[in-house]
């Protein structure tokens, strides 16, 4: 019995979410999706929540690979909730659908807008335009708590049709490539082969030669090692060493390290 959300993250933003709707239904079992590696996943609970960020318009592919382990289970309700940064697009369609696949009804799906982690158009923005947005993704979530406790059935939320058919198209397209997107990342000299990048990465993704990082192809491009690194030496492209890091500011980097 109780409730169960299993949630994916790169800069704490959907981990806060997880954390925040946990404490509105009166306390959840909160799990990390990269603790749940290649197994079939078991799970007794009568609520099943699904928090995470979207990814190029769509559904991160750990995302997908764990729905995938997900199938014969039987919950009461499942919920989820893509966190993104202004373009859910069709996301929670794309989840439905997947779930679906796997013998699953997705009850109800809700987008929430939060601060950018996509450093390579940008940093998150002004500090009063995020906590702003901090604001308004808190009124959400306690309204999405009581769709939950509830148990209401509702179509998904999603981004306008221009989105969903523009956006689809780059999500499967790019979707293969995601992988190697990790040929772009660089460290400056201020790298102190600290190996917090290592440790962050839910992909296990980065290993250490002569005391540098080195990115292995198998990225998921959460930009957590980059965000995370504490002396901002890991660099994306041409534009990075100019723009500001984030990550929720409620968010430290020993939770991060503690879920993987
Ligand atoms: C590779 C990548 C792709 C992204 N694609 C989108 C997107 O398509 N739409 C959007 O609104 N936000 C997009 N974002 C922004 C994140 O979804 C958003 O900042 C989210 O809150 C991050 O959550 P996290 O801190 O839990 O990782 C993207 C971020 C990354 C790193």
């Amino acid at each position: 019995m109780g409730a169960t959300i299993f949630y994916h993250t790169g800069t704490g933003n959907s981990l806060w979410v997880a954390r925040r709707v946990a404490d509105e239904l009166g306390g959840a079992e909160l799990v990390s999706i990269a603790e749940c590696k290649d197994e079939k996943t078991a799970v007794s609970s009568e609520i099943v929540g699904l928090v995470f960020p979207v990814h190029i318009w769509g559904v991160p592919a750990p995302v997908i690979r764990f729905v995938n382990t997900l199938k014969g289970i039987q919950p009461g309700y499942v919920f989820a909730i893509a966190v993104h940064a202004g373009q859910v697009s069709n996301t929670l369609v794309q989840l439905k659908t997947l779930m679906a696949e796997n013998g699953l009804n997705l009850s109800s799906g809700f987008e929430i807008a939060m601060p950018s982690n996509y450093i390579p158009w940008g940093g998150p923005g002004p500090q009063e335009k995020q906590r702003k947005c901090f604001e308004l993704a808190q009124e959400k979530v306690s309204r999405i708590a009581v769709s939950i406790k509830g148990k209401e059935d509702m179509p998904v939320e999603k981004g306008p049709l221009w989105q969903r058919i523009l956006f689809t198209a780059i999500y499967n397209m790019s979707f293969s490539h995601v992988p190697k997107m990790d040929k772009k990342f660089w460290v400056d000299d201020k790298c102190n082969a600290c190996e917090i990048c290592c440790k962050v990465c839910p992909s296990g993704n980065i290993t250490m030669r002569e005391g540098k990082p080195v990115w292995n192809h198998r990225c998921e491009v959460c930009f957590a090692c980059l965000q995370w690194c504490p002396q901002e030496a890991i660099q994306h492209g041409k534009k990075t060493p100019g723009y500001e890091r984030y990550h929720h500011p409620e968010v430290l980097l020993k939770d991060m390290l503690k879920e993987r």
